[in-house]
């Protein structure tokens, strides 16, 4: 058998294979983002997964790029989160809760018509901003981001206690544990890149600076949650939303030194770049495999026999499939008989009901 479909028990993670489902925003949330009964089902379908990592999932409603995405800052969030892990766990499978903070992506338009809040107010690229909202007739489309404003320290400390609080509340939801989004342009990468972080105070000016928000993430995370179930997701290179870092080698060798100082379970490495054709695989894993001793994740455009490959050579520990997940809900007992595998559809991609969410038959 692929050493793919075998076991892992790395870093405090014990995982009964290493194919992971990647976090995908479905924007299925209803009234007050609270997610709806057939994300219980969506997610309890995939749970052949050795770790399905949900759909990135705002820590306060002080953020959103894409309206109707769920929220974990609320109790009838928690308690929505909770049946959705009941049914994944009866099925036998293990689910982290990526945690969410938009920053500069956003819109007034699904801010309740707030400005988003990021570093540093940067806004010479709105255009490039990926925000979707939902259109009177229920279909979605991408809208422009409107101008954000930089945060004070008093927005920044209350951001670092929303994490906490989203990672009890992730707990009490009975999820097995949380992944920091650090990537593809959202609030923590504005904090790390020196182009969206122009600050000239403690978060920002020199690289420990932008270093510090991160570090006070995990702080927080971690005054919640233990170490093992503790992971975080970032994309060194990635175009998305536009973070235009101009060095990511010197920020992202400094990123892995800093997880490994913490002891995360996992860094999950997003080669979102991949996702158009251009893979940046191998140098992000120049920079973070010397650095980091802890799991590896690889994602991004990787195919269910490339993804053998890399488990067996030892490049990664675990492989994360999106697209596949949409669109093949049993995808590990796929891999491991060699396919068929059914191809995604468009319909339903984000938002919508059941159709091209819970429709796609498994084996
Ligand atoms: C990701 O985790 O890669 C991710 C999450 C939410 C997005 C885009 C990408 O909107």
């Amino acid at each position: 058998m692929s050493k793919l479909l075998t076991p892992i028990d790395k870093n405090g993670l014990k995982l009964k294979n290493r194919v992971a489902m990647a976090p995908l925003t479905r924007c299925r949330a209803g009234e007050d983002d609270v997610p709806q009964p057939m994300s219980e089902l969506y997610y309890a379908q995939r749970a052949s997964a050795g770790l399905i990592i949900t759909e990135a999932t705002n820590i306060t409603p002080k953020s959103c790029a894409f309206e109707k995405a769920p929220g974990i800052y609320s109790a009838a969030q928690v308690q929505a989160w909770k049946k959705i892990s009941d049914k994944t766990h009866a099925a036998g499978g293990t689910l982290f809760m990526q945690l969410w903070h938009c920053g500069r992506v956003g819109s007034d338009a699904v801010l309740n018509g707030n400005a988003p809040l990021s570093p540093s107010g940067i806004n010479d690229d709105l255009h490039s901003l990926i925000v979707y909202g939902l259109m009177a007739n229920g279909r979605y489309a991408q809208i422009t981001a409107t101008p954000s404003k930089e945060m004070t320290i008093q927005e920044i400390e209350e951001t670092i206690s929303d994490y906490a609080h989203a990672t009890e509340n992730a707990l009490a939801a009975g999820l097995d544990g949380v992944e920091i989004h650090a990537a593809n342009g959202y609030l923590i990468h504005q904090f790390l890149s020196p182009t969206t972080n122009q600050r000239t105070d403690d978060f920002g000016g020199t690289l420990p600076k932008r270093l510090e928000f991160l570090k006070r993430v995990i702080e927080a995370v971690l005054s919640k949650a233990p170490k093992s179930k503790v992971g975080i997701r970032i994309s060194p290179f990635a175009a998305y939303n536009n973070t235009r870092d101009p060095n990511p080698e010197e920020t992202y060798v400094a990123v892995a030194k800093l997880v490994e100082e913490f002891g995360l379970a996992y860094m999950h490495l997003a080669d979102t770049n991949a996702w158009a054709g251009a893979p940046d695989m191998e140098k992000i894993l120049n920079i973070v495999k010397p650095n980091y001793s802890g799991c590896l994740i690889g994602n991004g455009g990787i195919e269910p026999d490339q993804a053998i490959n890399m488990v067996e050579s030892g490049q990664v520990d675990i492989v994360a499939f999106g697209r596949a997940f949409i669109a093949n809900p049993d995808l590990a007992i796929r891999i491991a008989q060699g396919g068929p595998y059914n191809e995604a559809r468009y319909v339903g991609w984000y938002g919508g009901d059941e159709e091209g969410y819970t429709d796609y038959p498994s084996l």
